[in-house]
């Protein structure tokens, strides 16, 4: 099948295949690229983002959640830098390419349930996270994570701690910066819909236990507080009733409420407390932290992730039959009275958020959001910098036809203020079909970058990034 074919198996052509999406087909390796600006002398180590890259022609409609997993990197040394992208090699990828063609579908149409490890293809394609000495690339529907080995990007193989995970772990696992334990979480359309669990700082599982859920949910991402995680039952599932006749559909239920569950860093799925809040669905969250009585949550709530109408009158970023209007909003918790109060801190639209991750966990500022732009397809127009305590905000626009994505905060050697380093961030111009790696300074993002790193190929928009230094690069364990 040709991806012409496939585009033709949508309704129209498909806006996630075309243009900034357009996935690429080679993997190369590219030396002292061209900087215009000077790279500050403290960055050292890998930036790394991962991305959806269909590496065949999708086997009918194709949703931008299906793609192959890409990592696209850029390693500094001495000021210089280098350009790798490499595709995260798991077994259905393997396996399609010994085919030479794609040989599973995507979340739009019918799952296969024979398929070994799930209906869907466990592709890597989310989120990246290092820790114990292992760089992950991780899986928005949960499985196995896959081990990269930096700088060179290549894929070591699936990794599942060594067989002690009860069943997967999802994207967006949390390293608590004081303890160097590793959070995460894990659901599934079967029972039980939900594991949570707790790796120490050498990587070794300490922790898993089932959370009782009122049955399969779309969980994306979790926070932690020095001595809870918060685990979400949000109003936005696969339809039930289709399930059972083996179909998937996603629906939201405002006649839900939205929930958040409050457990114990270490605690059994038993000892979970449930918070009610108006219906929700949250894709990423900022940070939470403890504050008197209650939790602080910050996150990019939405209202309505399902719009009623296919009509899109106000060029909402869409993914087929998801809307992305995420606004940033603070709930707090109070663990005396179970009440929830929450608010919403701005009326600009804003996703994939980063903090400064030496303060997850703890009482924080600042966010770096990018800024979704007025457009049939997410895209990211600019970065917005919010104080999240009042409000406030600081943007880098990129210009017109220049789409970022998710910018990774990179701490100044040395810092101690919370908002001193860098925003690191690929951005693609629409006018010739380039890209750059942009460093801005955090603390003055309006003024623009430091450093463009021009890269020699399109770098397509993606979903999550990773600093990681090379002071963690060399402390890698490939065993
Ligand atoms: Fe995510």
């Amino acid at each position: 099948m040709t991806t012409d074919r496939a585009a033709t198996a949508d309704a129209e052509p498909n806006g996630y295949l075309t243009g900034p999406f357009s996935p690429v087909h080679r993997e190369i390796t590219a030396e002292n690229l061209v900087v215009e600006g000077e790279i500050p002398a403290d960055v050292a180590g890998s930036f790394v983002r991962n991305s959806p890259n269909p590496k065949f022609a999708p086997q009918g409609r194709y949703h931008w959640f299906d793609g192959d997993g890409m990592l696209h990197g850029v390693h500094i040394a001495g000021g210089k830098a280098t350009y790798r992208n490499r595709f995260v090699r798991t077994a259905g990828l393997m396996e399609e390419t010994e085919a030479g063609h794609a040989l599973h579908t995507g979340i739009l149409e019918r799952p296969d349930y024979r398929k070994p490890g799930g209906p869907f293809k466990n592709t890597g394609n989310t989120d990246l996270h290092f820790h114990a000495g292992k760089f992950l690339a991780l899986w928005w529907l949960c499985g196995d994570a896959h081990q990269v080995r930096l700088p060179d990007l290549e894929t070591l193989g699936a990794f599942n701690f060594g067989g002690a995970l009860a069943r997967g772990i999802s994207a967006h696992p949390k390293t608590d910066p004081r303890t160097g334990e590793l959070i995460f979480f894990d659901y599934a359309m079967q029972p039980p819909f939900m594991y949570y669990g707790v790796a120490d700082a050498c990587g070794e599982i300490v922790h898993q236990t089932p959370i009782e859920m009122p049955g399969p949910r779309l969980q994306h991402d979790i926070a932690i507080t020095e001595h809870y995680t918060l685990l979400f039952d949000m109003p936005m599932y696969w339809d039930p009733e289709l399930l059972r006749q083996g179909k998937t559909k996603v629906v939201f239920n405002r006649d839900l409420p939205g929930r958040i569950g409050v457990i114990p860093r270490r605690g059994n799925g038993d000892t979970i407390r449930w918070f009610e809040a108006a219906p929700f669905y949250m894709y990423h969250t900022i940070n939470a932290y403890e504050e008197g009585d209650e939790i602080v949550l910050v996150g990019c709530r939405i209202d309505n992730p399902i719009p009623e109408s296919r009509e899109n009158p106000l060029r909402r970023a869409r993914l087929t039959f998801l809307e992305l209007h995420p606004l940033l909003h603070r709930w707090r918790i109070n663990l005396v009275t179970g009440t929830v109060k929450e608010e919403s801190l701005d009326d600009v639209a804003s996703e994939f958020p980063r903090t400064n991750d030496r303060l997850l966990g703890a009482a924080q500022r600042y966010s770096y959001n990018p800024r979704i732009a007025r457009e049939p397809q997410l895209l990211f127009d600019g970065l917005i910098k919010y104080d999240t305590t009042t409000g406030a905000s600081w943007t880098c626009d990129y210009g017109p036809r220049r789409w970022g994505g998710e910018a990774v905060f990179v701490p100044r050697a040395g810092a101690t203020e919370e908002d001193a380093g860098y925003c690191m961030n690929f951005v693609y111009n629409g006018d010739d079909d380039s890209s750059e790696l942009w460093i801005l300074d955090a603390q003055d993002l309006p003024s623009g970058p430091l450093a463009k790193i021009g890269i020699p190929q399109r770098v397509p928009i993606g979903y999550h990034t990773c600093w990681v230094g090379q002071d963690e690069i060399d402390t890698q364990i490939f065993a």
